[in-house]
């Protein structure tokens, strides 16, 4: 999987203060490093640096219409970046710190490059709830624009082992701090229209958010209209094996089987369960990495039981569908 540029090997560290403080030491210099959020890894950079915003495009050979999220210690931080309105508030006070990204309209005081909104008059902002990102951010002491630390369309990395596959030594550091909790992206809302749009359901439910600011709509990326986020759509997790969606008959053994729930069909071969008791939020922390586990040559094709579209099993859906998209 990895060509002669990633052989050497990765700066994997594990995520102790001292090492929190060599990486932001290194942020601070333009470098490039990977972290633990409750979501997934991020590929960090100082937002106000343009070289180094740029090098996380290069490092994922990412499009350059994709913007990025920007990454800060707290609320109060994110006000300095973007414009807030009640609504906004309202949200950062009920999700921040947590898996929630909001799309306002950039601060006219804001340092981050705008290379980081891709050219859009907004700016995607997160409190990460993950005490290592949250370490980092205060030791960094600017905004850290990142991606999810993976190559552009692969799936994203809920361990740092996934990280040093993916990137190998194109992140002059991986600190390790294990699992990703939420194990999906966050949930990104627009605020930046008078209707607020859902434009990638995640680790924060569509029901949770509706509870705070009322019904969400929902950004349609084909409509008419420009694509409010340009990397929301299509093909964008994308196993190398195809994926079989909705399966409830028994199967083949040349077949891998992405489980859910109690009642597995037959005649799989390899078979995961991403939560034998039915838990959304424990299917969700186990999707990237089991999905990566069965995504081996000797499957055929995976096969993915239904899953339930409450909750997080919107986003566990929303991922499913888009991998599961022919090439
Ligand atoms: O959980 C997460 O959100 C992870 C962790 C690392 O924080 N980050 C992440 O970033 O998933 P990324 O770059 O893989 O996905 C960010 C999504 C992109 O699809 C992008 O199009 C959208 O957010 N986005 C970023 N800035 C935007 C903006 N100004 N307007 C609309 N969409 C935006
Ligand atoms: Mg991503």
């Amino acid at each position: 999987m990895q060509d002669t540029k990633t052989k050497r090997r990765p700066a994997m560290v594990p995520a102790t203060a001292e090492n929190i403080l060599d990486a932001a030491r290194r942020l601070r210099a333009g470098a490039l490093v990977a972290f633990p959020t409750e979501t997934v890894y991020g590929l960090g950079a100082d937002a106000t640096d343009d070289r180094a915003v740029a090098a996380i495009f290069a490092a994922k050979e990412r499009p350059r219409f994709n913007p990025l999220i920007v990454h800060v210690p707290n609320q109060a931080a994110a006000a300095r970046e973007a414009v807030f309105d009640a609504r906004a508030e309202r949200l950062a006070a009920s999700f921040w710190p947590g898996p929630l990204t909001l799309v306002l309209k950039r601060g006219a005081e804001s340092r981050v490059s705008l290379l980081v909104s891709a050219g859009l008059d907004t700016v995607a902002l997160r409190v990460p709830g993950h005490n290592v990102a949250h370490a980092l951010l205060n030791a960094v002491g600017r905004p850290i624009a990142a991606p999810s630390a993976n190559r552009a369309g692969e799936i994203s990395p809920t361990e740092a082992a996934h990280v040093a596959a993916s990137l190998g030594d194109r992140a002059a550091l991986i600190l390790d701090g294990g699992r990703c909790p939420v194990g999906v992206e966050s949930t990104v809302v627009d605020l930046s229209g008078p209707t607020p749009l859902l434009l990638r359901p995640g680790g924060a439910t569509r029901e949770a958010i509706e509870a705070v600011i009322g019904p969400l709509g929902t950004a349609s990326a084909t409509g008419d209209g420009p694509a409010r986020s340009p990397g929301l759509i299509g093909r964008h997790y994308a196993p190398g094996r195809p994926l079989r969606l909705d399966v409830t008959t028994s199967g083949t053994a040349d077949e891998a089987l992405l489980a859910f729930g109690p009642a597995v069909p037959s005649g799989y071969g390899e078979t995961l369960n991403l939560s034998p008791s039915g838990d959304l939020v424990e299917a969700a922390a186990n999707l990237f990495a089991m999905l990566r586990a069965l995504d081996r040559p000797e499957h055929r094709a995976v096969a993915v039981m239904p899953i339930p579209s409450t909750g997080l099993g919107l986003a566990i859906n929303d991922r499913l569908r888009r991998a599961a998209l022919a090439g």
